[in-house]
């Protein structure tokens, strides 16, 4: 896979999809990993001498038409906070054969979310191809991980008039997450969690091979999981509420779950091992991620939205707290780990 650091970047304009569809609420940004998980890329872009980085996303599913609820504005102005350096530009998807005027001193540049015009979804390759051409744009990066699972213009049909080089976030996750599939060190450990047993249990199947060790919690354990593998442990024991609802994975089950956590030198945790919502079940969570994040010698890969985003709150006040990877991908780290074909990852030269 070709990467950014394959590339002489002096005096080039530079187009990198990113995936800044990121939780909103009123207007305000519920969680803006995708966006810092962005920086490194634009960083090294600038620092080796890029002329300018122009950043395409999608918000949301907007459904091919402008929809001011879903605008990337709040990421605009998140991206001025944390690149205070630079003066960032912010425009519209451009209107077919048109040049956006953008001042000579702006080098990095935002524009508006992709999924407001219909040809972004179709794979229109003359959606992207007028984009390439309003910025100029002399090479395409691909740094948008959490999107590659998606034939879209911006992931698929970009290949056919500019050469796609990978950029710095999507390297890392696709490193890790090839770390827990090809020669993991073992004992792997594979944590379910969660609520929908018709997702999991497809990884359950795929590292019923791969990994020593696969624990099933959350609410998929509460409703009954069962299984006869041997590898397999199903939590035995739940915290209850007064309705006698199994909120959270018990104290039988958590000490288990910690054995299996100090013994493992590959973990891959994905969904919660209750309703860690209420913090009162969150304590087999808050557990695991942090015998997890202070596991020294174990490669350790968290995926799926709300174990990740659990992990990043919880990082906030454990600032001590380290994982090889807080995967910013959901549907497309699980299709990687499952060995799926990723239409991003293969417009990637080689
Ligand atoms: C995601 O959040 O999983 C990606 O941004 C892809 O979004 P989508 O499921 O709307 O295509």
């Amino acid at each position: 896979m070709k990467t950014i650091k394959d590339l002489d970047l002096k005096n080039k304009t530079v187009l990198v999809r990113v995936d800044y569809n990121i939780p909103l609420k009123d207007g305000k940004i519920q969680s803006d990993l995708r966006i810092r998980a962005s920086l490194p890329t634009i960083n090294y872009l600038l620092e080796h001498g890029a002329k300018r980085v122009i950043l395409i996303s999608h918000l949301g599913r907007p459904g091919g038409k402008t929809n001011p609820d879903f605008t990337l504005s709040p990421v605009a102005d998140e991206l001025r906070r944390l690149l205070p350096g630079h003066t960032i530009g912010f425009y519209p998807l451009p209107e077919q054969g048109t040049t956006i005027p953008i001042p000579s001193e702006v080098k990095v540049v935002l524009l508006e979310n992709l999924r407001f015009d219909p040809r972004e979804e179709t794979n229109d390759p003359e959606f992207i191809k007028n984009i390439i051409n309003s910025v100029n744009a002399d090479v395409f990066v691909q740094d948008g991980f959490a999107v590659i699972h998606r034939a879209h213009a911006s992931t698929d049909a970009v290949r056919q008039f500019l050469p796609v080089y990978a950029g710095l976030l999507l390297e890392k996750e696709i490193h890790n997450l090839d770390a827990a599939i090809h020669n993991p060190k073992s004992p792997v450990l594979l944590i379910i969690g969660g609520a929908k047993v018709e997702d999991k249990q497809p990884l359950i199947d795929k590292f019923s091979q791969l990994a020593d060790q696969i624990v099933v919690g959350g609410k998929i354990a509460a409703d009954g999981y069962k299984s006869n593998s041997s590898k397999i442990y199903v939590a035995e024991d739940f915290d209850e509420n007064s309705k006698g609802d199994k909120l959270d994975i018990g104290p039988v089950s958590t000490i288990k779950l910690s054995g299996f956590i100090t013994d493992a030198k590959t973990i891959i945790w994905n969904g919660l091992l209750g309703y860690a919502e209420d913090p009162a079940y969150a304590t087999a969570s808050t557990i695991a991620a942090e015998m997890i994040g202070e596991h020294q010698n174990a490669i350790s890969i968290i995926c799926g939205g709300d174990t990740t985003g659990f992990v990043e709150s919880l990082i906030e006040s454990h600032p001590n707290l380290h994982y090889s990877l807080v995967s910013t991908g959901g549907g497309a780290a699980l299709e990687y780990l499952l060995g799926k074909s990723l239409p991003g990852l293969e417009a990637i030269a080689k």
